[in-house]
């Protein structure tokens, strides 16, 4: 019997609440002017409701959800996010990081730790970043890359510590029979400067040497597989669409995807599976690869 990760992200929770002139100074207000203009229409609740029934019928073992939860980090967001993050599955059986809409302005990151606190814990029960969380053979590595930024712009950043610690973590992961899932929100590699991981160059270093068997990320609401060297050969990075979106542009409608993860030590196999709307108006399966 494999063991079923299975990953959505960026659900940007519609609807967006109607806020308060005093809540948009700055960066909020050409966000909120974007929303209303713009997001309001891409972003649906009937989808990504049909997109998590869906999910929750294929009974993966567990759900990582990377992040983009919230918008402007508003706090009338938080609230209605929170109750749909639980209609997703129990703290124990979703893994939580934020992404850059959930640390869009300075406090919000924090806001988003408070609220989501039992989603975002190790299984040492200490709070911060990264954490583990083992589940069957697989050890679950969350990372944060969300930070404020000016507006336009939705680079991430980890950090020296967070690093650190990450680089101390997989060390200690490297010798044990584990299938190894680094969760970050941004792609390890970005065309677009104004929306990349400012600090990839080093965590793809990181990689090379301690090795995961597989990252999964979202920001670019778009289906997206590379391969980032590490120590025994190429590590497949995974990138899904938004959970809420329609087609729009290049990118996709909404789906997810289903990793079913088996074998051992030194001969993993895990075949990921794509569900989502396609062009159709219900979410069926639209492709499978086998990865590992
Ligand atoms: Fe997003
Ligand atoms: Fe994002």
């Amino acid at each position: 019997m494999s063991f079923v990760l299975a990953h959505l992200s960026d659900p940007h929770v519609p609807p967006l609440p109607v806020a308060r002139l005093r809540d948009l100074a700055g960066k909020r207000l050409l966000g909120y002017l974007n929303w209303t203009r713009n997001r309001v229409s891409i972003h649906r609740r009937d989808l990504l409701d049909a997109l998590v029934a869906d999910l929750q019928a294929q009974h993966p073992d567990h759900i990582a959800v990377t992040g983009d939860v919230v918008n402007l980090g508003l706090d009338a967001e938080f609230a209605p996010s929170l109750q749909w993050l639980r209609g997703v599955g129990a703290p124990g059986d979703v893994t939580l990081i934020p992404g850059n809409h959930d640390a869009y302005v300075r406090g919000a990151l924090e806001r988003f730790c408070k609220t989501f606190d039992p989603y975002l814990r190790g299984d040492d029960d200490a709070s911060g970043f990264p954490f583990l969380r083992r589940r069957g053979p697989v050890a679950l590595v969350a990372v944060s890359s969300g930070v404020p930024t000016p507006p336009l712009m939705a680079t991430g950043w980890l950090g020296g510590p967070q690093r650190d610690a990450l680089d101390a973590m997989l060390a200690q992961l490297a010798d044990e029979p584990v299938f190894r899932v680094l969760l970050i929100h941004h792609p390890l590699r970005s065309a677009q400067s104004h929306k990349r991981l400012t600090d990839a160059p080093q965590l793809l270093e990181i990689l090379k040497h301690r090795g995961v068997e597989l990252v999964l990320h979202g920001h670019d609401h778009v289906h997206a597989t590379i391969h980032v060297d590490g120590p025994r050969g190429p590590i497949p990075v995974i990138g899904v669409p938004s959970a809420s979106s329609i087609a729009h542009g290049h990118r996709p409608a909404a789906a997810y995807n289903l990793f079913a993860i088996d074998g051992g030590h030194g001969a993993w196999r895990c075949m990921q599976t794509v569900r989502g709307f396609g062009d159709g108006a219900a979410v069926s399966e639209l492709e499978r690869v086998r990865l590992v």
